[in-house]
This record gives structure tokens, C-alpha cells and sequence, in this order.
């Protein structure tokens, strides 16, 4: 891309927790919301809808801490907002690239106002570290300002085409109508407004669905987006049950397209939905989990290995689509690589996510540490404990999972996702290498792979064998960064474009062309 057009964008420096004065500040203002009682519900046409059907908001760290309630929408209101938008449409989509490309701007500059409200929220509600709330906002505020740039780019003037003399030829791009955007709780904020932004940058309407766990911060930024001038009519927040509501939403004739983030059985769900509905036929644009990946060779680094590993597993608390789930190593260095994660692990904190010594918060609700601690019981009857990390008290209130490191044979013993601080490590040998590659792309799933080399030739030959969408060389591979590294996978993984890459927003627009002879 020419120069001029990326130079005016930078990503959002975020914050130095490592300056004491900006630590310190950063520490008190989050706090500060701590004992809030937040009230949401869903907002239709502007306005807030008093819901016959309320729920408390607990949050996964201390699960008998009450931060707030929020209304559920039903069908009847999810129709309202959807004939609201489809009216709302045609003025949205012809309004100029630029003047929706300001309010999204408007939107960024407001969530950094905001910044430690939305940061108390992600931790108290997704149960998120510090360090996760601040790389949750700007990487928020950092798809705001991208798709802004990105809209401008692709949606200004049609593109004039050759023809006969006296034709006109042109190409124009336009909204598709209005996007369902159903989200995960994982990324409350970031991917929640990473959907609605990039169809409202496009020129589409938008109907939000946020994860049931997490409506609280996406209540709240929606809130936000209204207030950067995003109308009413075109932007619609539905809280709910996503069999119910979603479900609903996406059974409906007259809508644009569908923009999912989630587990691949509730995408696969959705794209059959899709297809038995009436209506025009419509995209759905599907990020969904992996069975993540990272080799190691006999050349890597061991000390470097397990500082990224164990970043890459259990930061979050593993609930990244991204995170690595199972370790390939070499046997040569396997016993060394295995002795600095036992003791990487053992250094673990585990705790309260508002602490800045915390590395592992807790998962998100009792249905996820159920599954997370039967799967660790289950698979242990396969493979051999490596190491657990140190589960203090605290951890005894909220629905925290021992991250655990387990060696198993294959990964075809995996036979269930697991979205939590499970790491799984293989033993290989370099012999082997060709049967390790197929078994990784034998899961079906492509969202990351690590691999850790000094060798480039071999790093190079393996990554491009791996059927993936992001691949990390010498490096943990989480935390993708809009623009730098556009996220998203393929097969089970999703159905691409990437998230923060170039080539996203067409997945949003139509084309139109105009043959003129006027
Ligand atoms: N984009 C996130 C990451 O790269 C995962 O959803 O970690």
C-alpha cells in the first residue's frame, strides 16, 4: 500500500505498567469501578427497552459478587430492531465512507476516555487480567480506527473499468443490508466491536447479539457508539440467550449476512440456518476455535521455548482461539524442554485477574470449568502428568482451573475442544516429522501454528505444510495485532476473511457496476 495511506493510522500505544506514576494512576481508576453496579439491556432505535426478563450478572472470580443485572430481548423486539434497520439502510449506506469512518473514529477516541470503566469490566465480567482489559481496549479502538481507514480506501469513488468508446464503465461497492453480529465472551469488547465496526464502516446496519456471559461490556459500548453518532436506527443491541435469540436472528429472511465469532459446532449450526431459510442468499463470515499447534526442533532455544509456550497456553487463562494447546518436541531435547515447564509452572500466580502479579485468572463459568476439569481426569487416563500450577485459596471463591500440563501419544486423543489452561505435549521423532504434519492437519481445524527452529529451511518447509491461518516463528502465538497480523483460520477454523487484515471488509460489501452510454 502506498505510504501515505498507512502513515496517518497507528495502532494505540496503550500503557506502561512498568512506569510507576502511570501504574499507580492506572491501578486506583480501575479500582474505582469496582463495587459498580452496572444496569444494561438491550437497546432498540435508540432507546433503552425496559425487558420483562432481567439477569444478575456474577463474575467468574468471586462467583458471589453481584456487579450488575441486564435485560434480555425476546423475538418480538428482535423483529422490531430488524424492520427498523432495514429502514434505517438505504440513508446509512449512502451516506459517504467518511462520514461513517468519523464516528468510528468518534467511537475510538471515546473508548480510550473510558478506558478504565471498560478495563473493570472486562475483569470483572470476563474475569480478564489487567493486562488482558488494556490490550482488550486498544485492540478495540485499534479496529475502529483501521476499518475507518479501510472503508475510506475502498469505499470512496468507483473504480472507473475499460470499455467500447463512449461507455462508461465503473465499479461500485455498497453495504449488503443489515449484519447479525453474534460474539464471544472471550473478547468481549475487541471482537464484539470488531464485527459491528467493520459492517457499519461498510455501510450496513447492525443488529448486536453479544455472548450471554458479557453483556454488560458490550452494553455499555454500545452505549459509547451511539454517543460518537452512530444513529439508533442503525445500530440495535440484543442481549440474550443465542438459541433463542440468536437462533431467531438468524432464521430470518431480510437479513444481510451473518458475522459470527464462537465454537465451530454453533458456526456449522448457523450456516445450516442459513441455508433453510427463504430469503436472498447471504454470507456468513465465521471465526471460530483450533486445535492449536506448536512445534519444536533440536535446534530451538529451550529457555525461549517454554517463556513462549507457557505464554501461549495459559495467558488468558488459555480461553483464546488462539492458544496453544498441544507441544510437539523433538526427542533429543524433550527431557530439558519438559523440566523448565514443570518449573515455568510452578511459578505460576493464580488469582485475583485485578492483581497485577496475577498470570492465570479464572474461566469464564461454572459450565466451562466442569468441562475443562472432567476433560483434564479423562485425558490423564491417556497420558502422564507434567506439572500443575499452584492453586492458592483465593482461587476457591470463582471458577479458576488448575492449568495443567499433560503428556499424552497423539492427538488424535483429543477428542473434544477444550478452551482453558490445558496444555497437551507430544514427544516426536525427526523420522516422524512428515506423519506429525499430516496428524496436525488430520484435526480439520487452521487457526495458529508455532514452531520453534533455528533451522529456517525446515521452519519454513513445515509452516508451509501446516494448513493454518496464523503462524508464529520463534515466538509464542497469541495476540494478533490489527493491521501486523490479521487474524483468522481455515476448515474448521473458519471461513476467513482475517479480522484486522485488508481484505476484510469485502466480506461486508456488494458490488455494483454501471455500464454507461449516455
Ligand atoms: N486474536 C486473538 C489472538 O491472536 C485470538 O482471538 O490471540
Amino acid at each position: 500500500l502506498p505510504l501515505e495511506i498507512l502513515a496517518p493510522r497507528k495502532n494505540s500505544s496503550g500503557l506502561n505498567m512498568n512506569i510507576h506514576s502511570q501504574g499507580d494512576e492506572f491501578f486506583t481508576k480501575v479500582r474505582s469501578f469496582q463495587n459498580n453496579h452496572w444496569q444494561g439491556g438491550p437497546i432498540v432505535g435508540g432507546e433503552l427497552i425496559e425487558a420483562d426478563h432481567r439477569v444478575a450478572v456474577t463474575s467468574p472470580q468471586q462467583t458471589t459478587h453481584q456487579m450488575g443485572t441486564i435485560g434480555w430481548a425476546d423475538a418480538k423486539l428482535a423483529e422490531k430492531a430488524l424492520t427498523l434497520a432495514n429502514k434505517a439502510f438505504p440513508a446509512w449506506t449512502r451516506t459517504s465512507a467518511d462520514e461513517r469512518a468519523q464516528k468510528l473514529e468518534k467511537l475510538a477516541d471515546l473508548l480510550e476516555e473510558n478506558l478504565h470503566e471498560m478495563i473493570a469490566l472486562c475483569t470483572l465480567e470476563a474475569g480478564k487480567g489487567l493486562q488482558d482489559g488494556i490490550d482488550e481496549v486498544r485492540e478495540a479502538v485499534d479496529f475502529c480506527r483501521y476499518y475507518a481507514i479501510k472503508a475510506r480506501e475502498l469505499m470512496g469513488e468507483g473504480e472507473t473499468l475499460p470499455g467500447p468508446t463512449g461507455e462508461k464503465n465503473e465499479l461500485f461497492v455498497q453495504g449488503r443490508g443489515t449484519f447479525v453480529c453474534i460474539s464471544p465472551w472471550n473478547f468481549p469488547l475487541a471482537i464484539f466491536l470488531g464485527q459491528i465496526t467493520a459492517a457499519l464502516a461498510t455501510g450496513n446496519c447492525v443488529l448486536a447479539k453479544p455472548a450471554e456471559q458479557t453483556g454488560l461490556v458490550a452494553y455499555r459500548a454500545i452505549q459509547l457508539a451511539h454517543e460518537a453518532g452512530i444513529p439508533g436506527d442503525v445500530l440495535h443491541f440484543l442481549p440474550g440467550n443465542g438459541g433463542e435469540i440468536g437462533a431467531y436472528l438468524v432464521s430470518q429472511e431480510k437479513i444481510g449476512g451473518v458475522c459470527f465469532t464462537g465454537s465451530t459446532n454453533t458456526a456449522q449450526a448457523i450456516n445450516r440456518a442459513l441455508a433453510a431459510r427463504s430469503g436472498s442468499i447471504v454470507p456468513l463470515i465465521a471465526e471460530t476455535g483450533g486445535q492449536n499447534a506448536m512445534m519444536v526442533d533440536s535446534t530451538a532455544l529451550p529457555e525461549q521455548v517454554v517463556t513462549d509456550v507457557v505464554h501461549s497456553a495459559f495467558t488468558s487463562a488459555g480461553q483464546r482461539c488462539s492458544a496453544l494447546r498441544v507441544l510437539y518436541v523433538q526427542d533429543d531435547i524433550a527431557d530439558r524442554v519438559i523440566e523448565l515447564l514443570k518449573g515455568a509452572m510452578k511459578e505460576l500466580t493464580v488469582g485475583d485477574p485485578i492483581d497485577h502479579k496475577t498470570d492465570v485468572g479464572p474461566v469464564i463459568d461454572g459450565v466451562a470449568k466442569t468441562t475443562l476439569e472432567q476433560h483434564i481426569i479423562d485425558i490423564q487416563q491417556a497420558g502422564k502428568l507434567i506439572s500443575e500450577a499452584p492453586m492458592p485459596e483465593y482461587t476457591q471463591g470463582g471458577t479458576f482451573v488448575t492449568p495443567t500440563a499433560i503428556e499424552i501419544d497423539s492427538i488424535s486423543q483429543l477428542v473434544r475442544e477444550n478452551f482453558g489452561p490445558i496444555l497437551h505435549v507430544i514427544r516426536f521423532k525427526h523420522k516422524d516429522i512428515d506423519k506429525v504434519i499430516d496428524d496436525i492437519n488430520g484435526t480439520g481445524f487452521g487457526l495458529t501454528f508455532g514452531i520453534h527452529s533455528r533451522n529456517e529451511t525446515f521452519a519454513y518447509d513445515v509452516a508451509r505444510k501446516i494448513n493454518v491461518g496464523n503462524v508464529y516463528i520463534n515466538r509464542n502465538q497469541i495476540g494478533a495485532i490489527v493491521g501486523v497480523q490479521p487474524f483468522g483460520g481455515q476448515g474448521l477454523s473458519g471461513t476467513g476473511p482475517k479480522a484486522g487484515g485488508p481484505h476484510y471488509l469485502y466480506a461486508f460489501m456488494t458490488e455494483k457496476t454501471f455500464s454507461d452510454n449516455i
